[in-house]
């Protein structure tokens, strides 16, 4: 079911995600609401309090060099860590809690990650390039943090003015 992506500056963005502790039907329900809902708004990434939801769940599903999307490359990503980081790595990022802003951000370039799937199976890897990129972005999401908390000082200022103007519109 394609649920509504809450958009900055919804305070319930910033509310910190607890861990899943059953890896249930309840659980399978929110990872296939969290993909209708990313495919519906063409994301490549989406974090489950940006529907609403306060748990440590986040899927990503990167396009491959044609910009096409295959379903089968989605990540299932449930209670994420990151073990180790190195190497700072600039891309620029957008987000759908902050629809039609894109901007520069600065993230490590490799991490060594652990999660778990929808199983509840634990996995280690090392992440890279733009799914490193996503992965540190999405997990920003659930410790209640949104990309443009990253811009300098005038950036974010600008970035501010310009969003309650939009918002005003009702653009
Ligand atoms: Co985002």
């Amino acid at each position: 079911m394609i649920r509504d992506v809450l958009v900055y500056p919804n305070k319930r963005l910033r509310v910190k995600s607890k861990d899943v502790v059953d890896f249930n039907k309840e659980l399978h329900c929110l990872l296939e609401d969290m993909k209708d809902t990313m495919y519906a708004n063409e994301g490549i990434g989406l974090a489950a309090i940006q529907i609403g939801v306060d748990k440590n769940v986040l899927i990503i599903n990167l396009t491959d060099e044609d910009g096409e999307q295959n379903h089968e490359n989605l990540f299932e990503i449930i209670n994420p860590v990151i073990l180790e980081a190195e190497g700072s790595i600039t891309y620029q990022e957008g987000c759908l809690s902050v629809p039609t802003v894109y901007e520069e951000i600065e993230r490590k370039e490799k991490i060594k990650v652990r999660y778990y799937n929808r199983d509840g199976i634990m996995i280690e890897e090392e992440l890279e390039g733009i799914m490193a990129i996503a992965f540190q972005h999405e997990l920003d999401h659930l410790n209640g943090h949104l990309f443009i908390e990253k811009l300098s000082y005038l950036k974010r200022k600008k970035f501010e003015k310009e969003w309650k103007k939009k918002l005003k519109e009702g653009k």
